[in-house]
Formats: C-alpha cells, structure tokens, sequence
C-alpha cells in the first residue's frame, strides 16, 4: 500500500490535489491558535491556510516529494533532520512536516486535528486503526473538523472511500455533521466514467 502511495507521488498522479485549497476548510474551520494535527497531508496548501489563521501546523506524509513539493511551491525555507520520521521544519512559518507511515507517527496533545482526503483514503479495514491513531495523538477536548466523502459504492469503488455517518459517529461520538455539499464535478473520472452522478463532500466538526 505504501508504495502505492509512493508511486503515485513520484508520477505526478496526485488527482485528489486542490491547488487553491478546500473550500469547505475556508468556509467552516473555526478553531485558532491550536497545535493542528494534519495527518496524511500531502502537500496541501491548506497547511499554509490554518498557519495564517494562527496556529501552528503539524503534517505527516509518506512522501518526501510532497514534502519538498509543499516548501518549494510556496518558496518556504525548511531545515530538514532525521529522526524515526524525517522531518522538514520551516524556518519562518509555524509548519513542520514529518515524513514516514504516519502509525509510526509519536507525538501528544494536539488540540486540533484537520482531516481531508486521510480518513476517506484509506480501505474499511484499516479506518479504525488509522481513528485509534488519531485519538491517541489528541487531547481529550481537541477541536476535530474531518472532510469525508458520500457516494454509492456500488457504482464504483475507492479510493477515496465513501463513509457514512455511523462509521464516523462510532469513531467521534463527538463529531455534528455540519455541511453536505454535491461535489461531483471534482469527482475522480473513474467514478464519472462508471456513471457516478452524485458525491457529497460532507463536513465533519465538533460544536
Ligand atoms: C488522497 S491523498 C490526500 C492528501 C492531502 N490530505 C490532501 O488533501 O491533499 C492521501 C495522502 O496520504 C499519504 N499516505 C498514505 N498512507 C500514508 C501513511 N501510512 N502515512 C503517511 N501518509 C500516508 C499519501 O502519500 C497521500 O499523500
């Protein structure tokens, strides 16, 4: 599966992409001057967002490409050390990248955790372990605010995984479910080419 992942990034197949950002971030994060859990972040110019909104920005990425990608796009000066993950530390801006397999990933308290493109990457039967993670790594009251996607697995399968409100809520009891917006125009082609015609992006947050 790893390198699945590693693959992609070294062909330039990174689709789930969003250059501008998610929008939905923009519209609906409300939690500032947090220490910000990102897992599984890519190079996801959303980091850059949340730092600007004062918090201080922890990703975890399986891919030194991305990670380079991420500090060289936005002409960001890092230092880079090795460590059991590596890491890539900006040198003016509150935004560290480590990069390994994020269950190897040790760290404790954040007080936010921003998931978009993490959760619904994953297969059924590795989300619990990948929500088991993730609570280890938050404080108890942290702010969550996770992006997933809803559509009819039957017309076509994953990545990225539709997931429903039961699997969430049996994760984060604490989770409201705050927006559901039809986002098909962005779908993947493969799920337009078996002719998917609704997928809702959908956003999770606590209060
Ligand atoms: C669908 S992409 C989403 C990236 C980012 N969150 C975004 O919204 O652009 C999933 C990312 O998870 C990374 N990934 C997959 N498995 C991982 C693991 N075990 N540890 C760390 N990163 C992982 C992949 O390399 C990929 O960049």
């Amino acid at each position: 599966m790893h390198d699945a992942w590693l693959e992609r990034w070294q062909q330039g197949h990174t689709g789930w992409h969003e250059s501008a950002g998610n929008r939905n971030l923009k519209k609906y994060w409300r939690a500032n001057g947090k220490r910000v859990l990102v897992p599984m972040c890519g190079k996801t110019p959303d980091m850059l967002w949340l730092e600007e909104q004062g918090n201080e920005v922890v990703g975890v990425e399986l891919s030194e490409i991305a990670a380079q990608a991420f500090f060289d796009e936005h002409g960001l000066k890092y230092e880079r050390s090795n460590g059991a993950l590596v890491e890539y530390r900006a040198m003016e801006r509150r935004i560290t990248l480590h990069c390994g397999d994020y269950f190897k990933f040790r760290d404790a308290g954040f007080d936010a955790q921003y998931d978009r493109g993490a959760l619904v990457a994953l297969p059924a039967n590795t989300r619990p372990r990948y929500a088991q993670h993730t609570s280890s790594l938050l404080a108890s009251n942290a702010e969550q605010f996770v992006i997933t996607v809803e559509y009819d697995q039957a017309v076509c399968e994953g990545p990225p995984f539709s997931v429903g409100a039961s699997e969430i809520h049996n994760y984060w009891p604490r989770l409201n479910r705050v927006a559901a917006i039809d986002d098909i125009e962005n779908a993947p082609p493969k799920f337009l080419e078996a002719g998917l015609d609704v997928m809702h992006e959908v956003v999770w947050r606590t209060s």
